[in-house]
């Protein structure tokens, strides 16, 4: 700790002399323990509370620029005295990597880089990496009714790590990912260069799109292409529990969700939840939906595609797009569009997540036995999310971007588990229910690698060397099932632009220089 301090104090100095005339300002964005809002401002952004307890480690610094010149400040003082980095956007990284470090390390946190500007003329828009999806969504909705932008469904998702990690939700059919969307952007490298896309070049520009932007430098701004939404979407919801033919609904999902029409997207959350027979567990499916068109067309192409759900009229609501973000985001109907402003989620649980690819149907007895998982008592606050993948997502090739996740698949499993109580024994009974499940569903999932989902971070698949530098063989492992044969590409842009391996974390991509 003693040299930590003292690291700290050089740092501090540092960035002090090197901020020349901005000096005023940079010590206005400076926290540190002795701050008292350190606590504040550290706590605001997590998003696990698994990765704030007294014994997480804790950033000597924690620095919330306003201007670009002051990263490049911390960058330059960080690498002359030894401090890692660690960015930090809306702070939702599943393993607190943003904001947690065994090593000693300061936080760059983006919030105060937050702008939004929309040219509806064009359709595009210039987002700082700071603001959150649902501000996003909501300056573009204030512009225009006629854009949207295919992004994620939880409103306080950060820009930062989102988009550089891929980004999905509701229009994923139709539109692909957000960083299938992006079409320029501003970052600045170890050296402290201020790059775009010109001067980045298109290795580095592809990089960032879905191979996490963190390996790379930080990421200050993203231009967006926005898509055509229509006037009028429909919503449902459909529960379905066990005593309610929920296995052969999910069973059939699996044979039309990927198929049907682009402008449909069905998506099946799975919960344990208690029968209406006293004192039995069931299993609900919940079937919910986005269709882009009126409740007439939606209720056609339901009774082509999956009658057997049973759809009808009063399960669908007709609302704009930008109520549907609302809808999808939890809160109830008639609330005002300025939730999407908030920064504090609706709910804040511990948890962890996994994810997995589905390339053949489950069989009814797979899924039964996902069933039989879900009566176990750690399970109880457990919840399965089936996103459907095609169209789109299929027509994009799997090196178009680091994401690599294409045709072939039918959708992905995010696993999740949630608990309240606090302590080592909770945390390790829930992760180990959650490991159970995810060795069980090995036989029913994508093979050779198993996939996974970037920003569904899971350090449970391999993790880089704890102090440092890691070997690409190491690396591999994780970086396989992330992005597939990308992770080469990925090594090779890497090794270019940070050879020295300074931007690094324990899922960061390796450079080859540096081992
Ligand atoms: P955070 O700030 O924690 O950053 C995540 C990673 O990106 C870290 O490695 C960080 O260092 C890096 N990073 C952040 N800002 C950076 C910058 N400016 N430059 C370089 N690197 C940067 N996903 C999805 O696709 N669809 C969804 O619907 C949802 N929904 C959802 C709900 C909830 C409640 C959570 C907790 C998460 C999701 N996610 C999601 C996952 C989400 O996309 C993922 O966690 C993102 O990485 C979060 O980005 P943040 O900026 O919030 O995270």
């Amino acid at each position: 700790w003693a040299s930590s301090a003292h690291t700290h104090e050089d740092f501090l100095q540092c960035l002090t002399l090197h901020a020349g005339n901005s000096t005023s300002s940079i010590s206005q964005v400076i926290y540190t323990p002795a701050n008292s809002s350190y606590s504040s401002i550290l706590e605001f952004s997590i998003q696990n509370p698994r990765f704030s307890t007294p014994a997480t480690p804790k950033p000597l610094v924690i620095i919330t620029p306003l201007h670009v010149s002051q990263i490049q400040s911390a960058i330059y003082c960080s690498q002359k005295h030894g401090l890692q980095i660690r960015v930090r956007s809306g702070g939702h990284d599943y393993e607190g990597l943003s904001y947690v470090s065994d090593v000693p390390f300061l936080i760059i946190d983006m919030i105060n880089l937050r702008s939004i500007s929309v040219d509806a003329e064009n359709g595009t828009a210039w987002v700082e990496s700071g603001a959150i999806i649902g501000e996003v969504y909501y300056r573009i909705a204030e512009k225009s009714i006629k854009f949207g932008f295919p992004a994620g469904l939880c409103p306080t998702v950060g820009v930062g790590g989102h988009f550089s990690g891929g980004g999905y939700g509701t229009l994923m059919r139709k539109y692909g990912l957000a960083a299938d969307n992006i079409i320029d952007a501003q970052m600045i490298d170890v050296k402290g260069r201020i790059l775009d896309r010109k001067s980045m070049g298109e290795d580095l520009f592809w990089a960032i799109r879905g191979g996490g932007g963190s390996s790379f430098g930080i990421v200050v701004a993203w231009k967006i292409k926005l898509v055509h939404v229509p006037s009028t979407v429909t919503v449902f919801t459909v529960n379905r529990n066990l005593e309610q033919n929920a296995t052969k609904l999910v069973y059939r999902w699996q044979h039309v969700a990927d198929k049907v029409h682009e402008d449909l997207f069905i998506r099946v959350g799975l919960t344990g939840a208690n029968s209406s027979q006293e004192g039995r567990r069931t299993i609900q499916a919940s079937f919910n939906s986005l269709y882009l068109g009126g409740i007439d067309n939606l209720l056609l192409l339901m009774q082509e595609s999956f009658p057997e759900l049973g759809l009808v009229r009063e399960d669908c609501t007709e609302m704009s797009w930008i109520e549907s973000v609302l809808y999808f985001g939890g809160f109830p109907s008639g609330e005002s569009l300025d939730v999407l402003l908030n920064r504090t989620p609706l709910i804040r649980p511990i948890f962890k997540a996994k994810s997995d690819y589905v390339i053949e149907p489950i069989s009814e007895v797979g899924l039964e036995g996902i069933w039989e998982r879900f009566y176990e008592k750690e399970a109880e606050t457990a919840l399965l999310i089936f996103t459907p993948y095609g169209e789109k997502m299929s027509e994009i090739s799997e090196s178009a971007i680091p994401f690599p996740h294409r045709a072939g698949n039918i959708y992905k499993i995010q696993y999740l588990v949630y608990w309240e109580e606090e302590g080592i024994a909770a945390t390790e009974r829930h992760i180990s229910w959650i490991r159970r499940l995810y060795s069980y569903m090995a036989a029913y999932v994508s093979k050779s690698p198993r996939a996974a989902y970037m920003n569904y971070r899971d350090l449970d698949i391999g993790k880089n060397n704890k102090k440092g530098n890691t070997s690409y063989r190491r690396a591999s492992i994780w970086g396989t099932k992330y992005f597939k044969s990308n992770f080469n590409r990925l090594v090779h842009v890497k090794t270019m632009i940070d050879p020295t391996n300074f931007f690094r974390n324990e899922q960061s991509i390796p450079a080859l220089t540096a081992w």
